[in-house]
């Protein structure tokens, strides 16, 4: 089957109000005719500067020579216009992406488009480089919700600007609630393996996957498992399900509430999740909540760590979550030797091609 198959007409969704098109005015053929070759050229070369559009050109090559004077309106782009023009059926799946993390976001793209659910992606842009690059090859498909970061600290795991970068998810999944919207945020390490969402049973407020790495039950129960040694849960922040329902927004807001009274600092080097924990075990009782099956959506502590598990459970994964491990390479290696990084040779099943 072609690779590009999956690809649709690429359109932008901001269309061009001011459309100054060679063929608004005339047959182009017919005017060319009285033009010297030189007048043509200047003529041409004028258009490129003033950022016209020629569709006839390839569209990759055209995006890349006009980029510069049409980049500037994905500036005011919205989560609102965003959202609106990507939602299919109702539903979003969202990242967050600095432009270091770049190949990840290309790799679970692939992942992605090969369940054929590419076309409700959004990428939440952390830095005006990557809502550029992004929109420049999928228009529409990246938003950024100022301000943005600076993307030389944001990737520092346990960093006070990699705090800052993801304290600002459940802010952005709210927004999109409140917009009426079911939204399935992923962290971009991770792969699909098969479709999660027939997973997504039932009307459950939230819908979240484990962290821990102890094996359980393929029956295991749905429910929030008991809190660990801290005193919480970990369940991972990195894949969650939500409908727009009171009880997601809930969590959403108290999630919220707990980063606020748990800010980074040197000592602790908070990340989102125990915070994202606390907001679950505290309502518990009060909102719908689904623990995803481990064997489906196992965390990388267990899928990367014990061959027995992965191989009594083969045939089940279906998102794989390159966690437990610090470090770009080290990441990408593991990715690598367990064939899941789908960057080198596959790159063209992405819509962002190759980055
Ligand atoms: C939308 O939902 C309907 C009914 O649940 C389903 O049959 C259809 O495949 C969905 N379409 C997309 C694009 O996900
Ligand atoms: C993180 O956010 C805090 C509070 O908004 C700010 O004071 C700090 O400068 C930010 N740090 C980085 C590294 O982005
Ligand atoms: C899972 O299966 C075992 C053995 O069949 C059974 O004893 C247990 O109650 C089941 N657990 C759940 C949560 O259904
Ligand atoms: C690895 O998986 C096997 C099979 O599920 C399980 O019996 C064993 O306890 C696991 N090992 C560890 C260290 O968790």
């Amino acid at each position: 089957m072609s690779s590009f198959l999956y690809q649709r007409p690429i359109h932008n969704p901001l269309s061009d109000p001011y459309p100054i098109s060679p063929r608004s005015s005339s047959n182009p053929q017919k005017s060319y005719s009285i033009f010297s070759p030189t007048t043509l050229l200047v003529l041409l070369s004028l258009m490129v500067v003033m950022g016209v559009f020629f569709p006839w050109v390839g569209m990759r090559e055209s995006l890349v020579s006009v980029t510069k004077p049409s980049i500037s309106k994905w500036r005011d782009y919205t989560l609102a216009q965003a959202v609106s023009f990507v939602a299919q059926n109702g539903t979003v799946i969202v990242c967050a992406v600095s432009q270091p993390y770049l190949p990840f976001l290309n790799n679970w793209l692939i992942s992605i488009t090969r369940q054929k659910h590419q076309d409700k992606v959004l990428v939440i842009a952390e830095d005006y480089a990557t809502l550029y690059k992004v929109n420049e090859r999928w228009p529409g498909h990246a938003v950024l919700v100022p301000p943005a970061l600076d993307s030389q600290t944001a990737h520092k795991f346990g960093s006070q600007g990699f705090f800052n970068f993801t304290s600002r998810r459940p802010r952005h999944l709210l927004h999109i609630l409140e917009l009426g919207y079911n939204v399935m945020y992923n962290d971009v390490d991770m792969v699909w393996l098969a479709d999660p969402f027939p997973y997504l049973e039932g009307k459950h407020d939230v819908y979240f996957t484990d962290d821990m790495t102890a094996v359980k039950p393929l029956n295991h129960s749905h429910d929030l498992p008991p809190p660990g040694k801290k005193g919480r849960t970990y369940i991972c922040s990195c894949m969650i399900f939500l409908r727009p329902t009171s009880g997601a927004k809930l969590v959403m807001k108290k999630w919220i509430e707990e980063m606020k009274d748990q800010p980074w600092s040197r000592a602790k080097k908070a990340n989102d999740q125990p915070a994202f924990n606390w907001a679950l075990d505290k309502l518990a009782n009060k909102v719908d909540l689904y623990l995803l099956p481990q064997a489906a959506f196992p965390t990388g502590g267990l899928y990367f760590k014990n061959k027995t598990w992965v191989q009594e459970t083969k045939g089940m994964h279906v998102i794989i979550h390159n966690n437990y491990i610090l470090g770009f390479e080290k990441k990408i290696k593991r990715f690598h030797d367990y064939g899941l990084w789908l960057v080198d040779d596959h790159a063209l099943e992405s819509p962002l091609g190759r980055i």
